[in-house]
């Protein structure tokens, strides 16, 4: 049976360019896919006076396709500024790879999500975001629907892993059901804390685990 896959998705999946961590990124950020529960996390280093993207790594925990994407669209954003990196999708990383087979295409979803997110909170972190919206629970919410359990590749909201949110005087408290003693505690909460803690009026976030 034929590979259903282009010559360019096997070169980029068998060489992915731009494949590591930046010790010193500006943003680092994980990206779960709902469809399949694989992730990839994101490493942008910007110059803070041009806005150009010096610098993008990806980890890939995630198939082929996945890989493929991220190593094309990383090529893609490099050296871009970054409001023109927001406007790139998983069409144009599917368009350059020459293709993917339908049912892989979440897969370059889950790449580009990580760039928008990456992106995004680069932008709320330097202000370049025009209009600053008070952060409410809904925010916060929509926020940590992208922190992925590791263990199971659900985010914390899907999964029903949130009781409780409250928001005071600038500091956020997010409580979780889940035991402090979880193997994946610590990452889930460097990963609210990159989602939340740049937010412009947002002065501390408090995790807590009480499962
Ligand atoms: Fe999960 Fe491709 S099947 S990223």
């Amino acid at each position: 049976m034929p590979v259903p896959y282009t010559k360019l998705v096997i070169e980029h999946f068998k060489h992915p360019h731009n494949v590591g961590e930046i010790k010193n990124a500006d943003v680092k950020v994980t990206e779960g896919s709902p469809a399949c529960g694989d992730m990839l996390t994101l490493y942008l280093k910007v110059d803070p006076e041009t806005h150009v993207i010096e610098d993008i790594k990806f980890q890939s925990f995630g198939c082929a396709s996945n890989i493929a994407t991220g190593s094309i669209l990383t090529d893609i954003v490099k050296g871009k500024k970054i409001e023109e990196a927001a406007k790139i999708t998983w069409k144009d990383a599917v368009k350059a790879l020459g293709g993917l087979p339908t049912v892989k295409i979440h897969c370059s979803v889950l790449a580009a999500d990580a760039l928008h997110s990456a992106v995004e909170i680069y932008m709320e972190k330097t202000g370049l975001v025009k209009e600053k919206k008070p952060t409410t629970k809904e925010i916060v919410m929509s926020k940590l629907s992208h922190v992925v359990d590791p263990l199971t590749g659900i985010d914390v909201v899907r999964s029903g892993l949130i009781k409780t949110i409250h928001i005071k005087d600038g500091i956020v408290t997010v409580i979780l059901d889940l035991p402090k003693e979880h193997q994946f505690a610590k990452n889930i909460e460097e990963e609210i804390l990159e989602r939340l803690e740049h937010l412009w009026d947002v002065t501390a976030v408090k995790v807590i685990f009480e499962g």
